[in-house]
């Protein structure tokens, strides 16, 4: 069965062919970052139209690297929440559209259910259960997963999301958007024990997260305290470089050492033995190397997807909707985007 999955819920205009829910024969993103990169961060409109420019192109391209045809594609997925209403609505019309011009189902994704379920593109032998963290720009959630539509929320960020804290402090520093790979890239060269941020564990049992008082931890670092809260204004303009990679490497272990605490934490409660993360910030190889060291220390396995498939891309869209179309799950034409 190959399922043609499209993802337009933020701002990467994704489509992929995937067979029988676990080969990927083609995975295109087209990506709006340089769109957004002068704003710090999304911004709706622009990414709308970014959509629905390269809606089209994209599935075009992914078909021809798949080398089908239109024809030979059996059903139709698409992510339909949560994310950016508008950008939501051209993925789910554009995937309404040609199912109903192929006679084929189309069916709905969740995109977060889909990071969940993404690893398993990349690691063949992971099945369920096992334990999900989801660390992008927009959620960091921690899941029990059982298979398509079973899981349970374990536990979640109760402020700024773990790719969202990146993207701000990385503004702070001047460093480009997105902030992730840039503190990544500039903390390479720093100490990461030069500065002692604070690591918010919200008490011994919780299996939530905050990250928005390491953000303000850093500010206040950067410009003494009684500062004014302004996050997207950089506020080292004259910080050396020497100090701007030690910053960067101390707030990036900051947040490696309290995912690696959490995953602990969730190993300890559930009795579950692996964990499979995915999201942008699962990119981070500061976060693998201490995830992994963490792992063989607790005896317990962990599974990073590619970068590839950590950020977002439609391959793991076509994944769950091979998995939600075998259930019968939100099958069919009256399927809708929503933010929520
Ligand atoms: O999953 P994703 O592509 O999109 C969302 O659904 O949000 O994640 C994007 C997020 C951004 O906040 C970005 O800064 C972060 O992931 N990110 C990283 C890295 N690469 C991307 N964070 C830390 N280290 C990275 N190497
Ligand atoms: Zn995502």
């Amino acid at each position: 069965m190959n399922v043609l999955g499209i993802e337009t819920s933020c701002d990467e205009t994704a489509a992929a062919v995937v067979r029988d829910g676990r080969e990927i024969l083609s995975s295109v993103v087209a990506s709006q970052v340089d769109l957004h990169a002068r704003f710090g961060g999304v911004v709706p409109e622009i990414a709308c139209r970014a959509h629905l420019e390269a809606i089209y192109p994209t599935i075009g391209e992914a078909l021809a690297r798949a080398g089908i045809a239109l024809r030979d594609i059996d059903a139709i997925g698409v992510t339909t929440r949560p994310g950016l209403i508008g950008a939501l609505l051209v993925g789910v019309s554009a995937a309404k559209a040609l199912s109903f011009a192929l006679d084929r189902p189309v069916v709905g994704v969740h995109h977060i259910e889909a990071h969940m379920i993404a690893n398993r593109l990349g690691s063949p032998d992971l099945e369920p259960p096992y334990l999900s963290l989801v660390v992008s720009g927009g959620h960091t959630q921690l899941f029990r997963f059982e298979g398509a539509g079973r899981y349970e929320l374990l536990g979640e960020t109760l402020d700024d999301a773990a790719g969202e804290a990146f993207d701000k402090v990385a503004a702070l520093l001047g460093l480009s958007y997105p902030g992730g790979p840039a503190i990544e890239r500039a903390a390479r060269a720093g100490d990461p024990k030069a500065i002692r941020f604070p690591r918010s564990m919200l008490g011994p049992d919780s299996l939530d997260f905050s990250f928005s008082g390491l953000k303000t931890a850093v500010l206040y670092h950067l410009k003494g305290r009684n500062t004014r809260k302004e996050p997207f204004a950089p506020a080292a303009p004259g910080l050396g470089e020497r100090a701007l990679a030690d910053v960067a490497a101390s707030f990036q272990e900051a947040i490696a050492d309290v995912l690696v605490a959490k995953i602990r934490r969730a190993v300890k409660r559930t009795g579950l033995s692996r964990i499979a993360l995915g999201g942008g910030v699962a990119c981070n190889a500061r976060l693998r190397e201490k995830v992994e060291a963490a792992a063989r220390r607790g005896g317990f396995r962990a599974f990073f997807p590619p970068p590839s498939l950590c950020t977002d891309n439609a391959a793991m869209v076509a994944a769950l909707a091979t998995e939600n179309l075998r259930l019968g799950r939100d099958v069919g034409l009256d399927i809708e985007a929503s933010a929520t």
